[in-house]
């Protein structure tokens, strides 16, 4: 039986990677499987909330009772979230989105001619940066994927993409992380303080995320 404690809410989520056009036929992208993301929205979904889920290119199911957009760049992400944020009482965003996209791509294939291929790249939209600037009474919660200075990097992140909760992953550790079925964070808090959640299945992971989104949501009817 599952508990209906988000019932009321309506979550704005993003997951999977972005892939990044090079010329028509090649792409950059990143390791992202999706499966953080899903496992999060489904979670959710399955708690009584409404949940909007934005995803870049994965193999995996669509969540039951979930709205799914499938975008394919950091652009496309961009503008799915901020025209779906309005609606959106939480929003995460465990999305591995590119940081650096060819900003007009060649509509013609680049022909193999050349011994190099020197590729100028821009950077894609901050997403979580602007919601993090527009977000209102939202509970905004970023994700920090990082390989070393875990915490240091959470909090950084937190603290200039103004969320007030950053779930902070090590991906550069065997068997966690990207595209694995497990994962193990730190919880870096707004209000000082962090949780480490240990090593487990990334759909027992989600629920304790949602579990630290609930306090969160409780401590601040609570102040109001
Ligand atoms: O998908 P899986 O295979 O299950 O792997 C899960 C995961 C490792 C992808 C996930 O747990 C995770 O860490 N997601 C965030 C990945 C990431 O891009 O982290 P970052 O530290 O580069 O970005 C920080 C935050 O800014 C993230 O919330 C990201 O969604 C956001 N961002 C980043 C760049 C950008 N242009 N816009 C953004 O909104």
């Amino acid at each position: 039986m599952s508990r209906h404690d988000l019932e009321g809410e309506t979550l704005l989520l993003t997951a999977g990677p972005t892939q990044e056009a090079l010329d028509p036929v090649r792409y950059i992208t990143n390791r992202s499987s999706g499966k953080m993301g899903y496992a999060l929205a489904a979670a959710a979904a399955r708690r009584g909330a409404r949940v909007i889920l934005v995803s870049g290119p994965t193999h995996l199911p669509p969540p039951p009772e979930v709205e799914l957009i499938r975008i394919r760049t950091a652009v496309e992400m961009r503008e799915a979230v901020m025209s779906h944020l309005e609606p959106a009482t939480i929003v995460i965003k465990s999305a591995a989105v590119a940081d650096y996209h060819v900003k007009e791509v060649p509509q013609q294939k680049t022909k193999k001619t050349a011994a190099r291929w020197t590729i100028d790249l821009d950077p894609t939209p901050d997403i979580l940066a602007e919601v993090g600037r527009n977000k209102g009474s939202r509970l905004l919660v970023g994700f920090a994927a990082e390989t070393q200075n875990l915490v240091a990097e959470g909090r950084r992140k937190l603290e200039t993409k103004n969320c007030d909760m950053v779930v902070a992953n090590l991906v550069s550790q065997e068997g966690t992380g990207f595209e694995s079925d497990e994962n193990e964070v730190v919880l870096v808090m707004r209000a000082g303080g962090n949780v480490a959640l240990p090593r487990n299945s990334k759909s027992v992971i989600a629920e304790q995320i949602l579990d630290h989104v609930l306090k969160l949501r409780l401590a601040r009817h609570e102040a109001s």
